[in-house]
C-alpha cells in the first residue's frame, strides 16, 4: 500500500490523541483511506519535556522549518491552537503545497476567508471539522447531510469546559474553581480558559456554524457574550426551585433576512434533552424547514474525541473528497445578512434582587416592571435579614431593552441593594 507521509504540529492533548488513534486504528484507517499513513514529524515548543509517549527521537522538532522544506510530507495537521504561529504555519505550509487539518477555531473565527483563498490558489485542502463540538461532526452534518434545508436555527451546548464546570456545581455541589481545575486537568480547557469561561471558545464556533448554516460571513465580534464567570450557588438553586438547569448556550436565529446570535448562561426547563447533557459533552439542536428538529449529541473536548474528528479529515483528503469549505468560499455579497442588536432581542429572564425587608419594595419593583411592558411569571423572597433579603423573578418574554429600562429604575429604589442576576431563559417553544 502506499505511504503518505503527515506532520503533526502540536503534541498536547489533542495532538496526542491523534497519535493514539493512527497507532490503534492503523488496520482501519489504511483500509478506509487507501492508503499507510506514516506520521513524519512532529513539531513541539519544547523538545525537551517529558511526555508520556515516547517518541523515536528524530521525529520531534521544534523547528518549522523542517516540515515545511520537506517535500515528501502531504499533510499538516495544525494542534497548537491560539493565533500566534498557528495561523503563520498553515499559511506557510499551504504554499508548500500541503493539505491543512485543524481544530482551530479562534483562527477559522478569525481568517477563514484568508485561509479558504489561499487553499484554493494552491489548490490544496483544508479541513477543520475537530474546530467545532469535538468529537461531533457538525460540520459534515451542515455542509453535507442538511444542505436540502433552509436551517432556521441553532442551539448548542459547545463548549465542553463550562458544560464541565456548570455540571459538576450543580451535581456535586462542587465550587467554580474546583470544577474549572478538573476539567483543565482533563485536557477540555484551552491553554487560557478565560476564553472558555468567558464565552470567547463558544462565539468563534457559533461564528463557523453560523456562517455555514446561513451561507454568509460572520463576524463574531458581532455575537452577544456573557461567560459563566458570574453564575453562582444561589443560581443554581434558583434555577431548581423554578424547574430549570443552567446551562452555556450558543444561539443562532434566523428570521426575515436578519440573524439573531448570543452566547450566554441560560435557564432552560429540566425536563428538556438539553438539560440532561452533561460533563464535557456537547449537543446542537438544529432546526431546518424540511428535517424539522435535529439534535447531534457527543463529546466536545478531550484527545480520543477530538482525535477522532481530526484523522477522519486526514482520512477525507486521503480519499480526495472534495473541500467542506467550497460552499463558503461561494458566498458573494447578496448573502449579506444583518446581525440584529442585542437590545432588539426577546427573551423570558430569571431576575434575582437583594433588597431591605422593608414594606412596599415587592409592589414598587413590581410596577416599574408593569410600566415597562414586563410581566412577571413567577415571584419567590427569601427572607434572611432585615437588610438582605432576596427576591427572584420569572418573567414572561420581554425584550432586553424593557428589562434595562426596568432595571435602572429598580435599582435606584431605596430599598434595593443590588440587581445580582439577569440570565435569559429558553424554554425552546
Ligand atoms: P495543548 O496546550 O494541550 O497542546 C499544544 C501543543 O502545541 C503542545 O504540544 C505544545 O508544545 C505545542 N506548541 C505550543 N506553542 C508552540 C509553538 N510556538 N511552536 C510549536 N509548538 C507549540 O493544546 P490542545 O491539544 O488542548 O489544543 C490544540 C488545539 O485543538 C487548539 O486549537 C484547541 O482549541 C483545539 N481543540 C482542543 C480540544 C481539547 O479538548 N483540548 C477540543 C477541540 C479543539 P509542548 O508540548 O512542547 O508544550
Ligand atoms: N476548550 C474547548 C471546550 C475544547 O472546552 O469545549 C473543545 O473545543
Amino acid at each position: 500500500m502506499e505511504k503518505v507521509k503527515i506532520a503533526i504540529l502540536g503534541f498536547g492533548n489533542v495532538g496526542t490523541g491523534v497519535w493514539k488513534i493512527l497507532q490503534e486504528n492503523k488496520k482501519e484507517i489504511m483500509k478506509r483511506s487507501n492508503y499507510d499513513i506514516e506520521v513524519a514529524k512532529i513539531l513541539v515548543k519544547d523538545i525537551n519535556r517529558k511526555r508520556d509517549i515516547t517518541l523515536p527521537k528524530e521525529m520531534l522538532t521544534d523547528n518549522i522549518d523542517d516540515i515545511i522544506n520537506d517535500e515528501s510530507i502531504k499533510i499538516v495537521v495544525e494542534l497548537i491552537g491560539g493565533p500566534g504561529v498557528a495561523k503563520e504555519y498553515m499559511i506557510r505550509a499551504m504554499r508548500a503545497k500541503k493539505h491543512i487539518v485543524t481544530a482551530n477555531k479562534l483562527v477559522i473565527a478569525n481568517w477563514s476567508k484568508e485561509l479558504f483563498k489561499i487553499a484554493k490558489e494552491e489548490n490544496v485542502l483544508f479541513y477543520y471539522e475537530a474546530s467545532v463540538a469535538g468529537g461531533i461532526p457538525i460540520i459534515r452534518e451542515i455542509n453535507e447531510s442538511l444542505t436540502a434545508n433552509k436551517i432556521q436555527q441553532i442551539t448548542g451546548i459547545i463548549n465542553g469546559t463550562t458544560n464541565y464546570v456548570l455540571s459538576k456545581m450543580t451535581m456535586d455541589g462542587i465550587s467554580f474553581n474546583e470544577a474549572l481545575k478538573e476539567a483543565q486537568e482533563k485536557g477540555y480547557a484551552e491553554a487560557d480558559p478565560t476564553s472558555d469561561i468567558d464565552g470567547y471558545d463558544a462565539v468563534y464556533k457559533l461564528a463557523i456554524m453560523a456562517s455555514l448554516s446561513f451561507g454568509t460571513e460572520v463576524d463574531h465580534d458581532c455575537i452577544y457574550r456573557e461567560g459563566i464567570r458570574n453564575i453562582s450557588d444561589i443560581d443554581i438553586e434558583y434555577a431548581k426551585q423554578f424547574g430549570y438547569t443552567i446551562k452555556l448556550l450558543a444561539i443562532a436565529k434566523q428570521e426575515d433576512n436578519k440573524l439573531e446570535l448570543r452566547v450566554h448562561p441560560a435557564f432552560i426547563p429540566s425536563s428538556h434533552p438539553m438539560a440532561n447533557v452533561n460533563d464535557a459533552y456537547n449537543a446542537i439542536l438544529i432546526k431546518g424547514n424540511a428535517v424539522g428538529e435535529l439534535m447531534l449529541y457527543g463529546k466536545g473536548a478531550g484527545d480520543l474525541p477530538t482525535g477522532s474528528a481530526v484523522v477522519s479529515d486526514i482520512i477525507s483528503i486521503l480519499r480526495n473528497n472534495v473541500a467542506p469549505n467550497d460552499a463558503k468560499n461561494e458566498i458573494d455579497k447578496a448573502d449579506f445578512k444583518e446581525v440584529k442588536k442585542s437590545c432588539d432581542n426577546e427573551s423570558e429572564f430569571y431576575i434575582r434582587l437583594d433588597f431591605k425587608d422593608k414594606a412596599g419594595v415587592l409592589g414598587d419593583t413590581a410596577k416599574i416592571f408593569g410600566n415597562n411592558d414586563v410581566s412577571i411569571v413567577s415571584i419567590t423572597q427569601d427572607v434572611e435579614h432585615t437588610t438582605h433579603a432576596t427576591l427572584a423573578f420569572i418573567t414572561h418574554k420581554s425584550s432586553e431593552k424593557n428589562i434595562k429600562k426596568s432595571l435602572d429604575k429598580i435599582i435606584k429604589l431605596e430599598n434595593v441593594n443590588k440587581v445580582e442576576s439577569i440570565i435569559r431563559i429558553e424554554s425552546f417553544k
